[in-house]
């Protein structure tokens, strides 16, 4: 047996996950370490004692899919791969998408990808690297093809119930993937797809399994969330709505507290604010992102609203949702965006006090419309009004304290 071959037969077999971007990253994470514990592997928060690294990736702005191409450089250059081995690399989520197999171009160093409706295969995908890996001369016949998985379209149903959490008192429950939306800087409906809804049955069971193993907090996640919909019946005489969907959270026996991310303003009504008002457990929370508070850029993103529907949604919730904490997203430096777009915005800000904003510099992004549009808010400007907005919205949620 030569020195090489010996040195990947005593490999570590721990898994270790990273996990970048968002909540519903965070809950793919889980299904991921739920998914590979049902498979008898070890999971580790360990980098340097991995045998198999998986990032979990995002791709909503440039800068998320910069610290994930530096950390796979890093850890393939990494003290512990001069002790132990090269560990097996696998990116998932969004940048799976995104890039496919050409991240193989970008970084050899991955070994496989898969993408955000296909992270059931992971652990065959795993496994057949891992024997692999027993095997020199097959090894590198594998690692010449690689392997990736980035067609799927709908996720099995059962890789929500492997019961694994981080918190012990708190979980995500995904109840809608994608989004179709297509507002025009976004990449999300290109990586995960359109509009998915999950069966209420099948959510509403595994909130009891949560409760059942001691979970008090749920928080339900969509891209759009409030955009869910479910039809019931052969003949689709019925469809459970997003409401529908709360009233019945509401009810489940040993719940203290539920809220909901991410919400669009389009299809936000008074109908939802008044089951906010009503559902005793559900928490006085909306995440309502606006973007801009330009009537011109708001048609540019293609958000289907403009600036004075914001403005009286923002009014009637707080009419209606007594204390309801408000936040919101916004993005400086869109494409085209003057002084005066930008002042729209900070005077919406200004007019809304919200509870929390998070403000982003916009990043082109593949695949969307807004590429077709001249990047032209220079870095600097883009900075200047990302810390005025900061600043304001600073001061204002201290005054809000
Ligand atoms: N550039 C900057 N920010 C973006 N977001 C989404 N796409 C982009 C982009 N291309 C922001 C939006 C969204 C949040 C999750 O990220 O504000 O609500
Ligand atoms: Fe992206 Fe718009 Fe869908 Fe939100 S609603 S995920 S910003 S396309």
């Amino acid at each position: 047996m030569s020195k090489e071959s010996k040195t990947y037969k005593n490999m570590p077999k721990k898994i270790y996950i990273r996990t970048f971007g968002c909540q519903m990253n965070v809950r793919d994470s889980e299904v991921i370490a739920g998914l590979l514990k049902t498979n008898n592997y070890e999971l580790t928060a360990n980098s340097n004692e991995a045998g198999v690294i998986i990032f979990n990736t995002c791709s909503v702005r440039q800068h998320a899919e910069d610290k994930v191409w530096s950390e796979i450089g890093r850890v393939s250059k990494s003290q512990s791969v001069k002790v132990s081995g090269k560990p097996i690399i696998g990116v998932v989520g969004c940048m799976a998408n995104n890039y496919r197999e050409a991240i193989f171009e970008r970084s050899p160093q991955v070994d496989f990808v898969v993408g955000t409706a296909d992270i059931h295969m992971i652990p065959g995908i795993i496994k057949k690297m891992l024997a692999s890996t027993e095997n020199r001369v097959q090894r590198i016949e594998l690692f010449e093809r690689k392997i990736w998985e980035t067609d799927g379209e709908v996720r099995p149903e059962e890789i929500y119930h492997t019961g694994f959490h981080l918190d012990c008192e708190h979980a995500f429950v995904v109840i809608s993937e994608g989004c179709e939306n297509y507002c025009s800087y976004c990449v999300v409906p290109y990586v995960r797809g359109k509009l998915r809804s999950r069966n209420y049955a099948d959510i509403l069971d595994e909130i009891k399994e949560d409760i059942d193993a001691g979970i008090k907090k749920i928080t339900l996640l969509g891209q759009n969330v409030n955009a869910y919909q479910f039809g019931v019946g052969s003949s689709g005489f019925g469809v459970k709505k997003f409401v529908d969907l709360l009233e019945m959270v509401n009810r489940v026996n040993g719940l203290e507290e539920f809220s909901f991310v991410t919400s669009h303003p389009k299809g936000t009504s008074e109908e939802l604010f008044r089951a906010m008002a009503e559902y005793a457990k559900l928490k006085k929370y909306l995440h309502l992102p606006v973007q801009s508070g330009s009537d011109r850029i708001l048609k540019l993103m293609n958000r289907g609203y403009g600036r004075k529907f914001y403005l009286d949604l923002a009014h009637i919730y707080r009419t209606i949702v007594k204390d309801g904490a408000l936040t919101t997203d916004i993005i400086v430096g869109f494409p085209s965006e003057t002084e005066q777009d930008f002042q729209d915005t900070y005077d919406l800000v200004q007019e809304i006090g919200f509870n929390a904003a998070y403000i982003f510099k916009y990043s082109p992004r593949p695949n969307t419309e807004a590429l077709k549009f001249a990047d032209d808010v220079t870095k600097t400007e883009k900075e200047r009004r990302h810390s005025l907005i900061l600043e304001l919205q600073k001061k204002m949620s201290k005054d809000k304290k």
